[in-house]
């Protein structure tokens, strides 16, 4: 890899979980709208829940996601009551045939739950919506957190993958991001989540984080595989102190440079790659038998806010404080702070304060973008059969771009757009490039690699 292609394709650009991304989201959605939404949706459609909990026992210095540390149980015990507020109101305003294909509880740390709260909340789910026999219900897990009442609930809620969070096993790394967690802890979990008869198990492991080395990354990615996860998720660490005050705590000076982030990325894909795992998109990979890389070889993977997924549902209703919801219609997502999500909630049942409509160009640059983080090109046949007119448009960048660049990361093939082989790493730029609001508000984003 040349410096030259690296420095120009790293610059900051959104992770494209989703098109329009949310730093586009305006207030013009709401409740009304949302209810609107859910009200449109068929009789016979898949429709995937995501559950956030914004709540952990501990706070990683490192941690960007929307969460509160707290070591008292009555914020999560309130929140709740709002939650099964929320639950009963979406699954009132939903068509009676639609089916539950998948369930993800996410946070902040959903494994700080009691295994009570846990029964009342999967049975809240079953009494409002209608489950699908084969549904897939997995939950984000923090090691720290478990013990053998919890294992047992949430063997008991159905779960079907297990996604721990590990990041590095490296001590002074460790110490650094404030997320002490040893290699004998991990493996405890993931013996204890298969003994109870979990069918997947998925890692997430981070580089670029304080004093990584390129060492630090391989003892790391071996102690990993020697949990033999089916799963793994490798993410470059995202530094946003402007918008995660905790992360203030990293000492700047010890995070590595681009060109480290980037040697450390390719040498844990590599060392995974060599111990049997399939690269999906641009920062999984899983076991040949997972049903990711078997959506990744037959052209079926997708992406939303959970990252790379197999989940082929209709909907994506998103439940709890800051959640996005991804409906036919456009994007919604409820408000952020816990405090208001819980009055508005048992105010009125609903939380919706953002979101956004689709546009048929939006559409268009939506199904254009899902394939380059998908599938690294896409088809001009299959967008002019969308729309013939927008189609051109969109043609019209992708040879523009494809003759102006002349540093290999694409080209043009028989009618269609191709990242090759080295231009892979930058898909999110070259996703960038069919970003219409982009131009008009770049937002402070973490960098592309
Ligand atoms: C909600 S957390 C995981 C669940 C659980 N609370 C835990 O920590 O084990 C989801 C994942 O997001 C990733 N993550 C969090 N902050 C990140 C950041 N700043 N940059 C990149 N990935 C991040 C981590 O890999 C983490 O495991
Ligand atoms: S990484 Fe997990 S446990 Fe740590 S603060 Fe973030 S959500 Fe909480």
């Amino acid at each position: 890899m040349s410096k030259s292609l690296l420095h120009k394709y790293s610059s900051a650009v959104p992770r494209y979980t989703s098109y329009p991304t949310a730093p586009h989201f305006h207030t013009g959605v709401d409740c009304d709208k949302y209810t609107q939404w859910l009200q449109a949706l068929g009789d016979d459609l898949s429709i995937s829940l995501y559950l956030h909990i914004p709540y952990c026992d501990r706070l990683c210095w490192f941690c960007a996601c929307h969460t509160k540390h707290t070591l008292k149980y009555e914020p999560i015990t309130e929140y709740l009551q709002a939650l099964h507020r929320e639950i009963a109101a979406v699954g009132s305003l939903l068509a009676s045939g639609a089916k539950v294909s998948a369930v993800h509880f996410g946070g902040g740390s959903p494994t700080m739950l009691r295994p009570d709260d846990l029964a009342a909340l999967m049975a809240a789910l079953r009494h409002s919506f209608t489950f699908a026999a084969d549904v897939e219900i997995s939950v984000e897990m923090d090691p720290n957190d478990l013990d053998e009442g919890r294992y047992d609930a949430l063997s008991a809620a159905g779960m079907t993958r297990a996604s721990l969070g590990v990041q590095d096993f490296d001590p002074k790394v460790q110490k650094t991001i404030n997320r002490i967690q040893t290699f004998a802890q991990t493996k405890s979990v993931v013996d204890a989540v298969r003994a109870r008869g979990v069918r997947s198990v998925n890692c997430d492991i981070l580089y670029g984080l304080p004093y990584q080395t390129l060492a630090t990354v391989e003892r790391t990615v071996a102690d990993i595989v020697s949990l033999s996860p089916d799963r793994i998720a490798l993410f470059g660490y995202a530094h946003v102190p402007w918008m995660k005050k905790h992360q203030t705590m990293i000492p700047e000076e010890a995070l590595p440079g681009i060109d480290m982030r980037y040697a450390q990325m390719v040498r844990a894909g590599e060392l995974l790659v060599a111990a049997g795992y399939e690269a999906i998109g641009i920062d999984h990979f899983a076991k040949p038998t997972d049903s990711l890389a078997a959506a990744s070889r037959n052209g079926t993977l997708r992406r939303n806010f959970q990252g790379y997924t197999d989940d082929a549902a209709d909907a994506l209703i998103g439940l709890g404080a800051s959640s996005i919801g991804q409906l036919p219609l456009g994007f919604v997502q409820n408000i952020t702070a816990t405090g208001e999500y819980q009055r508005m909630a048992l105010d009125g049942g609903l939380a919706v304060v953002r979101g956004i409509e689709l546009s048929a160009e939006d559409r268009m640059r939506a199904v254009v973008i899902e394939e380059i983080m998908c599938r690294f090109g896409f088809d001009f046949g299959s967008l002019r059969d969308i729309d013939a007119g927008l189609a051109e448009t969109v043609v019209a960048e992708a040879r523009a771009f494809a003759a102006t660049n002349r540093d290999g990361v694409c080209r043009i093939e028989d009618d269609r757009l191709v990242i090759t082989d080295a231009g892979r790493p930058f898909a999110r730029s070259v996703a960038a490039v069919f970003d219409s609001y982009l131009a008009n508000g770049r937002g402070r984003h973490s960098l592309a690699v």
